[in-house]
């Protein structure tokens, strides 16, 4: 691989720890939670909402999600659930660029978030600013970008993908000889390059909850069980990647984890996914990935900060006070739209 990677440098930005933000949620008595959960059904019938959240959010809100005809999926899957459900306002539990792809999908719906401060370490990492001069820098070629961006960046791109989808869409640009640039994971880059075997010029950000997963601590835990198979997210470091009997979206992931013969798995990536895990395969066990070891900061311990400040207490707060609307541009919405139309027309074309 010759190419140069260029890159800027990557922006300073703030990020929570999450064992803090959940010591600042509310710990609701088990009487009070069933209060705040029964206005909760109440208020998403009155005001015709649906409840759509990511596998990384809270228990309480998935388990909601799916007690009151709402949606528990990974990112791509929530949008096109929201644009395909017929009520009038979509609630999306998750970081900000999933409220604003659902936006961007169905722009005739409300689309309420329980908290507008929940970013993404890959988004902040690739700022607009930044981001349009470095693709002129390449104006022949095809830039794709990850769903984990602004509808700004997104705006800028010729594609848009998600951790499904980026290996196949990125193999069949190759195969028509285009040239591609990548942003914003250097990880999930990192691995479309190997296993497709395009070169890519690659921005250099990544995400700060796998970034945490540490190899040697993940090899002594495989030795420890042998018979677990090792589940990963693309997001990881390459060296994690490289211990994975699995790599895939968070959809992949429960879907291997249903669909392999294995027992048991140790599983890199976010925590709060077993909930959705464990009902898929309910007599399989489910080991989270080391975060500690050399090197270990652990500022999420395998939990998003950012989706951690999803919870039923600024749920109900949005949907008394209508709060938290996302707006996006309509300019920047319909040049969006059409590399988000293009990934979903990949996807039925090639992946149906
Ligand atoms: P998925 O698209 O696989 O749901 O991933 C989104 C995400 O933010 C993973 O960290
Ligand atoms: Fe972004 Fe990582 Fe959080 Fe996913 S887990 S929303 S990629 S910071």
């Amino acid at each position: 691989m010759n190419q140069p990677i260029t890159s800027p440098i990557i922006p300073e930005y703030a990020v929570p720890v999450t064992a803090q933000i959940e010591s600042l949620n509310p710990h609701y008595s088990a009487e009070k939670k069933q209060q705040v959960i029964a206005e909760i059904k109440q208020l998403l019938k009155e005001q015709d909402a649906v409840l759509v959240a990511h596998y990384y959010v809270e228990e309480d809100l998935q388990r909601l999600a799916e007690e009151t005809g709402g949606y528990i999926s990974d990112s791509l899957d929530m949008a096109k659930f929201g644009n395909e459900h017929p009520a009038k306002t979509l609630i999306v539990a998750g970081v900000r660029f999933m409220g604003e792809t659902a936006k961007i999908l169905t722009p005739e719906k409300r689309v309420l978030m329980p908290t507008l401060e929940a970013e993404c370490s890959l988004d902040l990492s690739c700022p607009i600013e930044d981001f349009a001069p470095f693709c002129d820098q390449y104006p022949d070629h095809t830039v794709v970008v990850y769903a984990n961006t602004s509808a700004d960046v997104k705006a800028r791109a010729d594609y848009v993908v998600t951790s499904g989808i980026a290996v196949n869409l990125v193999k069949w640009l190759g195969d028509q000889g285009k040239k591609v640039l990548w942003a914003p994971d250097k990880h999930l880059g990192h691995y479309i390059e190997k296993v497709t075997g395009v070169e890519m010029v690659r921005w250099q950000g990544s995400c700060i909850v796998h970034d945490e997963f540490k190899n040697h601590s993940l090899g002594k835990l495989v030795e420890k069980h042998p018979d677990a198979a090792v589940l990963v997210h693309p997001e990881s470091p390459a060296n994690i990647i490289a211990m994975a009997d699995s790599v895939g979206s968070t959809t992949q992931i429960i879907n291997a984890a249903k669909n392999m013969p294995n027992k048991q798995f140790i599983v890199a990536t976010d925590k709060a996914i077993f909930y959705k895990m464990k009902q898929a395969a309910p007599d399989k066990e489910f080991i989270a990935a080391p975060t500690h070891g050399e090197g270990a900061t652990c500022i999420s311990c395998a939990h998003c900060p950012w989706m951690a400040m999803n919870g039923l207490h600024n749920l109900l707060d949005v949907l008394k006070t209508g709060k938290n609307e996302i707006f996006v541009d309509e300019n920047v919405r319909v040049k969006a739209l059409q590399s988000t139309q293009r990934m979903l027309d990949f996807a039925q074309d090639h992946m149906s």
